[in-house]
């Protein structure tokens, strides 16, 4: 599970940001596989964390712009992601973080990106930036 073309959603920049995403979970999980040291683990959760951060603030503001009815729902979904990421940190304190852990959240990105991004396409296509 991971990224595929079927994803891309055919603007640039999205697409790019969500690749950036997977390649953090990737170095997440090879840093998992290779039982490396806490920090690095927890470097790579930062890192995952802080780019998921930087992606829903774009896209929240493109909707936004856009005026996307559904944006409220929308926000709801990034909020929930960065809670459940802000989870698997502490947890990462205390014990460890396991494979099944970014295997979920690669699901979820997965999920939340052929689904939910992919649902305000048409609204984007359709609708002009509001100005003034
Ligand atoms: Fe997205
Ligand atoms: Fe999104």
């Amino acid at each position: 599970m991971g990224w595929t073309d079927e994803l891309l959603t055919g603007i640039a920049e999205i697409d790019a940001q969500h690749q950036v995403l997977f390649d953090c979970l990737k170095r997440l999980e090879e840093a998992i596989t290779a039982e490396d040291r806490w920090s690095v683990l927890h470097f790579a959760l930062e890192e995952v964390a802080d780019f998921a951060r930087i992606h829903f603030a774009v896209e929240e503001s493109l909707l936004r712009l856009h005026g996307y009815p559904a944006l409220d729902a929308h926000i709801a979904e990034h909020r929930a992601f960065s809670q459940d990421l802000r989870g698997i940190k502490e947890r990462s304190i205390r014990s460890d973080v396991t494979d099944e852990m970014v295997h979920f959240l690669k699901k979820w990105l997965v999920a939340h990106i052929g689904k939910s991004d992919h649902a305000y396409l048409p609204h984007l296509r359709t609708a002009p930036i509001a100005i003034g």
